[in-house]
């Protein structure tokens, strides 16, 4: 069994109206949580590392662990996804380690955060177009910038500079015919990390709006939300009681994400909820069990936390009930 393009998954998923979780990876366990909430909902699968997280796991392990799922679980379609390539050789060498998908993120410049030109974003993005297609891998680009966290990937944006940002419907649609990228991340509101929004977001900030007018313009284009993470109360209840320290704060809510699905977004991606469970569960042991010192101890319970999380992310998105039913594609 071999790993998908993405585009194969997307298709089916708009085909049959549902969206499909795009999580992050650094590690053999929080594949082993995707792989353990989609054997049990029978679900195709995204999995998605960032820039960070092929450094961090280095490539030769992630490609050998993203095999290992393909093989233990031959029922289930997987992509392999690079998340925020920052430039045409990070998307190919993604390419090079067997990545079937990866997103050329040409709306930031190289270094992953200064807002680029319509002109940059198409040149590099078209590049990336061209090598991939010929290959079948899928491209994800964006449109408008994200707001929010000056970690990592983003420019950081906040308030009107954030607003000014926002994927414009004329520009997506130009964008797509110039460009030819199988999906489009577009900028509604949402922002990488924990800290989106200081009280639960209503339309004035979460532009759903929005998602409808570009879905209109581009019918056949898949969209992808991005900063999707609904970041519940009782994961960050969890972490506090345990000795962590974060304030309130409020995600996008997953029916914000159902509406969205509704009118053409297909991929979503979550990744701080996964990192809140992981993280409560870990500080519950260690609260709890001060003499424990095998990683297992902690490991276990953590990788079951994130599976519930995927869990209920990929019922609520409704790939739920699709794994064995998508007609599968290998890259070959
Ligand atoms: O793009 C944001 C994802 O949550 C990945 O984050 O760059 O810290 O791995 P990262
Ligand atoms: P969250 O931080 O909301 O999980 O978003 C992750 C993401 O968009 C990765 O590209
Ligand atoms: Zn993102």
């Amino acid at each position: 069994m071999s790993l998908v393009p993405m585009r194969v998954l997307l298709d089916h998923a708009a085909e049959n109206g549902y969206g499909v979780g795009a999580f992050n990876v650094n590690n053999m366990e929080q594949i082993q949580s995707i792989m353990m909430a989609a054997v049990e909902t029978n679900s195709p699968v995204i999995v998605q590392a960032s820039r960070g997280a092929r450094s961090y796991s280095q490539d030769n392990y992630l490609r050998h662990l993203m095999l290992a799922a393909a093989e233990l679980n031959p029922q289930i379609p997987i992509a392999m996804h690079q998340d925020h390539g920052n430039s045409a050789e990070t998307c190919f060498s993604a390419i090079d380690q067997g990545f079937t998908s990866v997103m050329m993120d040409g709306s930031l410049q190289a270094d992953g955060k200064s807002p680029s030109s319509y002109e940059y974003n198409v040149d590099v993005t078209k590049k990336v177009v061209d090598k991939a297609h010929a290959l079948g891998v899928t491209v994800e680009a964006e449109i408008g910038c994200l707001g929010g966290i000056e970690d990592g990937h983003g420019a950081g944006l906040t308030g009107d500079e954030a607003l000014a940002h926002l994927t414009d419907p004329d520009e997506a649609e130009r964008f797509v015919a110039d460009t030819h990228c199988d999906a489009l991340a577009v900028a509604i509101g949402t922002s990488h990390g924990a800290y989106k929004f200081t009280t639960k977001p209503g339309d004035d900030v979460l532009k759903m709006d929005l998602i409808e007018e570009i879905h209109s313009r581009l019918p056949n284009t898949h969209l992808v939300m991005h900063g999707s993470s609904s970041v519940p109360a009782e994961l960050i209840a969890i972490i506090n009681q345990y000795g962590g320290e974060m304030p309130e704060t409020y995600g996008v809510p997953v029916e914000a994400i159902q509406q969205g699905i509704k009118h053409g977004v297909r991929k979503i991606n979550v990744d701080t909820d996964n990192r809140l469970a992981i993280t409560g569960a870990i500080r519950k042991v260690f609260a709890e069990s001060p003499g424990k010192f095998d990683p297992r101890d902690y490991l276990k319970p953590a990788r079951v936390a994130m599976a519930e999380v995927v869990k209920a992310r990929m019922i609520a998105f409704g790939q739920a009930g699709w794994g064995d039913k998508v007609p599968v594609k290998s890259l070959d």
